[in-house]
């Protein structure tokens, strides 16, 4: 498969032959759409908030999916295909052939398996440290557990600040509380490939503090061309770490659940003792979708990188003509843009984000919503830090992309 894939799919120089998957539906194509993106606002909105792709399915995870359906293979799910295709994706892509199929669990998705990890390491009261702005559910799923998010912000430059990050960690032990660190890695919603250099400064801290380390992995294929991913369970002191890895951001499959949460060496025995039940949350058609994206859908996924490494500049030529007062770090990785509209003069929402729901909105956000019909995520459901920013999902056709640019840039506060 890998050689005819290459033989069709590919130039001589790596790039993709394969038509880009951001520009192969129209606007009212997409509005038949019935997920969150599409139904959330009225047709006059266009909808570049929650973390879903405007792409077709890559063809080999519709033809496995249709594949299991003519065949009534709609059962139970059994086996580790799962845990065994993202294993050689990580060695094929990351050069990390450190996921060992037997520290693995199927969870239903990032989430909940992110919250059952915590639930192995912590107990009720215990801190869970946070890089502030993060995605929004880190604080609401966390909290609804009664663990407690304690922020230790990002830096001005968007990246994790280590001295914050010793000094929340050092706060919370003298307290003499235990801790976990919720990482997000890639980092959501700043687009921040965190680095081999970073990492190993975290896990070393993680170990002198006690503190246990579970990395949200899920945006990792969604690595952009200038930046490179690094698995925190490769980087050296990650042996009592948690990953939790999906298919689900980089193929589109939100919709049909299924995750994976994978312990270094020294946490095994912790995994080991993750409730069975919690296996049954993904379906088997889930499953059968993520495999097939890791398996066979390498091919399509170059081709939606390099259709989001164009849409990431084109981002940055439409707001540098329509919106001079915007900032914008073009991010690592991940198809969000974090844009800091503080110069734009617009009335700002004052509590931090703590519990708010992702599609709350202040600010910005608010403003672009009411005056532009663009719907952007607001920048305060990410927590301190994100007032007066919004984010901006750019994983659309460069039509929508433009036009919802040139809407926002026609708003006035
Ligand atoms: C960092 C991060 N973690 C988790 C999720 C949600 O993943 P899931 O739907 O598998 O729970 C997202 C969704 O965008 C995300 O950006």
């Amino acid at each position: 498969m890998l050689i005819k894939e290459r033989m069709n799919g590919m130039h001589a120089d790596g790039a993709s032959q394969l038509p880009n998957p951001l520009e192969e539906f129209s606007l009212d194509e997409l509005r038949q759409r019935t997920s969150m993106k599409w139904r959330t606002h009225p047709d006059d909105v266009l909808p570049l908030w929650v973390a879903e792709m405007d792409v077709r399915l890559a063809p080999p995870v519709a033809e496995a999916l249709h594949r299991a359906i003519d065949a009534g293979d709609t059962g139970y799910p059994v086996g580790t295909a799962y845990a065994e295709a993202f294993a050689a994706f990580a060695a094929a892509h990351w050069a990390w052939s450190g996921l060992d199929v037997d520290r693995t669990a199927v969870v239903p998705d990032v989430m909940m398996g992110v919250v059952e990890v915590l639930r192995l390491v912590t107990s009720p009261g215990d801190a869970v440290v946070v890089n502030s702005p993060v995605y929004a559910p880190f604080y609401a799923f966390v909290t609804h557990d009664n663990r407690q998010v304690v922020e230790a912000p990002l830096g001005a430059d968007l990246r994790i600040d280590l001295d914050a990050l010793e000094g929340t960690f050092s706060r919370i032990r003298h307290e003499g509380r235990r801790a976990a660190y919720l990482l997000s890695n890639p980092h959501n919603p700043t687009g921040t490939v965190h680095t081999l250099h970073e990492l190993a400064a975290v896990a070393e801290l993680a170990n002198r503090y006690g503190v246990r380390v579970v990395s949200d992995e899920i945006h990792a294929p969604l690595v952009l061309p200038g930046a490179t991913f690094i698995p925190f369970l490769s980087v050296p002191g990650s042996e009592n770490a948690f990953a939790v890895m999906s298919a689900s951001k980089a193929w589109n499959l939100a919709g049909l659940k299924a995750a994976l949460a994978v312990a270094g060496p020294d946490a095994a025995a912790d995994l080991a003792r993750m409730p069975e039940e919690v296996s049954h949350g993904p379906s088997h058609l889930g499953l059968i979708a993520h495999t097939a994206a890791l398996e066979h859908g390498q091919e399509w996924l170059k081709a939606l990188i390099q259709g989001l490494d164009s849409n990431r500049a084109v981002l940055g030529q439409l707001l540098a003509k329509h919106m001079p007062d915007v900032s914008y770090k073009e991010p690592e990785g991940t198809y969000l843009a974090w844009l800091d509209c503080r110069h734009l003069g617009v009335q700002t929402h004052h509590s931090p984000g703590g519990l708010a729901v992702v599609s709350d909105l202040a600010g910005p956000a608010q403003l672009f919503l009411d005056k532009a019909k663009v719907a952007l995520s607001s920048g305060h459901v990410f927590g301190s830090g994100g007032e007066g920013h919004v984010r901006l999902n750019f994983a659309t056709s460069q039509t929508i992309l433009t036009e919802a640019v040139e809407r926002m840039g026609r708003v006035r506060p």
